[in-house]
């Protein structure tokens, strides 16, 4: 029977980020993934990376690449009322955020986490854990035709919001507390130049719409969509016409079109449980909570949790202390709940959610109030750059 120390489910951002900083203080670990190697590196999602994920991401030996290519942006701009308004987040903070594809952050951690021999099983099928409220659980799953047990010390659910960590779970032993919101974002990838060098987040009364990008070449759109829709039903010109409506005109004549090369529709929701520790069982990033992308969060948090939970596993290992792990929950909380409620404040300021004209109203009143209040553009600027960390690293 194989063994390690800490068995890590899902080779998602958090799983490998986690696996190699483990590695750097000599903690072994075994990754499981369900799908392909190309695939996972291959999937489009987050685009704007906090200082606090970038510092960590070096901090892995992952950072040099991200460093030569991302894009720092220095504000971001709201459109709303036909007009632009740019957040000066530098300015209000000090800091900035990064343009740097998850696509990329991925690649980057599997090629250090490869360089330094890890145990990365990708294809791993019908994973299931066991055995979490004891000193050594075990892990189940089968590869190339076989099956297999690992045992453990811990295991690291790093396995996204469909994975089976949490669904492993007694649902007696946790809470959740959800929101589903009643619209999806229907993405958009070409290559073509963006309109403008900063993001553009736009409320408009047909919906929102985000101008994103992941290079000077290649822009990320996103507007929103009914749950239902059928991507067969946006074709790229439907699309193209449709995120250019709900745009201040300045910002829609500088869209450049041309053909996708991916196109995708997420729902969003606001979803937390509690807690985040079940024994020898924890859950990171998305396997324990989702927030809706407008506040770019999800990546940022994956990271925050995985810099609580190797430090608290390197202690574990170096000392024979359980304090940090046994915090482990109520630490990333604090910070879950409170991108949570940025998340969720920003979504319902920005996107379309009836067609009642007071709430129409509510929301234009709080946009031209926030962009009139230094108070109020500090705070969301704070929000979006990340909130500070509790420790330094170590
Ligand atoms: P995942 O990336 O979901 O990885 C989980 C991994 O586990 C996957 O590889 C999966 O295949 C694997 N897995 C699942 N089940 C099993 C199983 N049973 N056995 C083995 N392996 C399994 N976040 C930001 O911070 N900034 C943004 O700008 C941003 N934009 C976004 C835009 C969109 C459209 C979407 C959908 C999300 C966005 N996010 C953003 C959120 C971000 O993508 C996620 O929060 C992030 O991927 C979480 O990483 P993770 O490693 O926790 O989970
Ligand atoms: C992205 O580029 O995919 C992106 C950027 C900002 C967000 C969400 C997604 O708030």
């Amino acid at each position: 029977m194989a063994r390690t120390q800490v068995a890590i489910i899902g080779a998602g951002p958090s799983g490998l980020l986690l696996s190699q900083l483990l590695h750097q203080h000599g903690v072994d670990s075994v990754v499981l993934e369900r799908r392909s190697r190309e695939y996972v590196a291959g999937r489009i999602r987050a685009g704007v990376l906090e200082q606090g994920t970038v510092d960590l991401l070096v901090q892995a030996n992952a950072g040099e690449r991200m460093l030569n290519e991302r894009l720092v942006h220095d504000g971001f701009a709201l459109g709303f009322a036909g007009k632009s308004f740019r957040v000066d987040l530098r300015g209000l903070t000090g800091n900035a955020v990064s343009v740097y594809g998850q696509t990329e952050v991925t690649k980057d951690l599997m090629e250090t986490r490869i360089a330094a021999g890890a145990r990365l099983i990708f294809e791993a099928h019908d994973v299931s854990v066991e055995g979490f409220d004891r000193a050594h659980p075990t892990v189940h799953y089968s590869h190339g035709g076989r099956t297999h047990t690992l045992t453990c010390d811990f295991i690291a659910g790093c396995d996204g919001y469909h994975g089976v960590c949490r669904q492993s779970i007694p649902t007696e032993a946790m809470q959740s507390f959800e929101r589903i919101y009643p619209f999806g974002w229907l993405g958009i990838l070409a290559d073509v130049p963006p309109p403008a060098h900063e993001l553009i987040y736009s409320n408009h009364e047909r919906g929102f719409a985000l101008c994103s990008m992941r290079s000077v070449h290649r822009s990320r759109y996103y507007v929103q969509c009914g749950l239902d829709e059928k991507l067969e039903a946006w074709p790229d010109v439907r699309i193209w016409d449709e995120l250019r409506r709900r745009l201040p005109a300045s910002v829609a004549d500088a869209v450049v079109t041309g053909p996708s090369v991916e196109k995708s529709i997420a729902p969003l929701r606001s979803f937390v449980v509690e807690p985040l520790k079940f024994g020898r069982l924890f859950l990171v990033g998305d396997a324990g909570h989702i927030v809706p992308p407008t506040g770019a969060k999800g990546l940022n948090l994956a990271a925050a949790d995985v810099r609580v939970l190797y430090r608290a596993l390197a202690e574990y290992y170096r000392t024979g202390r359980e304090e940090l792990i046994d915090g482990y929950s109520a630490q990333c909380l604090r910070r879950i709940w409170k991108a949570v409620r940025f998340s969720w404040w920003f979504t319902s300021i920005t996107h379309k959610f009836s067609e009642d004209p007071f709430s129409r109203r509510m929301q234009l009143a709080e946009l031209d109030y926030l962009t009139g209040s230094s108070a109020a553009l500090t705070s969301v600027a704070e929000n979006y750059v990340g909130l500070p960390f509790e420790n330094p690293p170590i």
